[in-house]
């Protein structure tokens, strides 16, 4: 069984995608913690799905190295095998993402290496693209460069909203998440390989 700590700064749509399919019995991964930057609506679900939570607040720390310091002492009191960032707004300092690669992957709105960053799904629309998509990686010390594990195209329709953009390309992440983590669960994905090619 695959432990994992999600990291989430929003509404936590993709974790509630991974929590409804621990229910399962025979999903190989289970959520053993959920952690935040913020007051994130998304931490609700711990309560709601019975699964510990923990805040690391960003303006806490003097700065991003001591605040990386102090989230990654959190996650390591959960022992995790994989790290899920899932809509986590904020960039690990390298020691972070050191400690913990290449077991730490990242959700993404858009076909990387096409509209990184904060804006994926702004930035898409804003260049007039006609299609997008979602992307799973694993985390390195780019923004977004990592190694792809899975991606999917997402059409983009005339008319669209950021919103409107959003809420297509959403279901397609939450299917290349649930099923990238039964590949990493499963061997089908070797997350070590994958980083040094
Ligand atoms: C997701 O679309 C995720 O890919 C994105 O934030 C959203 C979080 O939604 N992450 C990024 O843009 C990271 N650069 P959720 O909180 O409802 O899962």
């Amino acid at each position: 069984m695959l432990s994992l700590v999600v990291l989430i700064s929003g509404g936590g749509s993709n974790l509630r995608a991974l929590l409804e399919a621990s229910q399962d019995a025979e999903f190989p991964a289970r959520v053993v913690a959920i952690g935040a930057d913020r007051d994130a609506v998304g931490l609700s679900l711990g309560e709601e799905y019975g699964i510990p939570t923990f805040t690391v607040a960003y303006p806490a720390y003097p700065d991003r190295e001591t605040w990386g310091d102090a989230l990654l002492e959190q996650i390591r009191a959960w022992g995790p095998d994989l790290v899920v960032l899932s809509g986590m707004m904020r960039l690990l300092p390298p020691r972070v993402v050191a400690a913990l690669s290449p077991n730490l992957i990242n959700t993404h709105p858009a076909y990387l290496p096409e509209f990184p960053g904060a804006h994926g799904v702004r930035d898409a629309l804003a260049a007039g693209a006609s299609e997008t998509g979602a992307s799973l990686i694993v985390v390195d010390n780019s923004v977004d460069g990592g190694p792809i594990i899975a991606q999917e195209r997402v059409p983009i329709h005339v008319g669209d909203t950021e919103s409107s953009l959003h809420d297509r390309i959403k279901p397609v992440e939450r299917r290349l998440l649930i099923e990238a983590v039964l590949d990493i669960a499963n061997g089908h994905v070797d997350l070590k390989e994958l980083s040094r090619s």
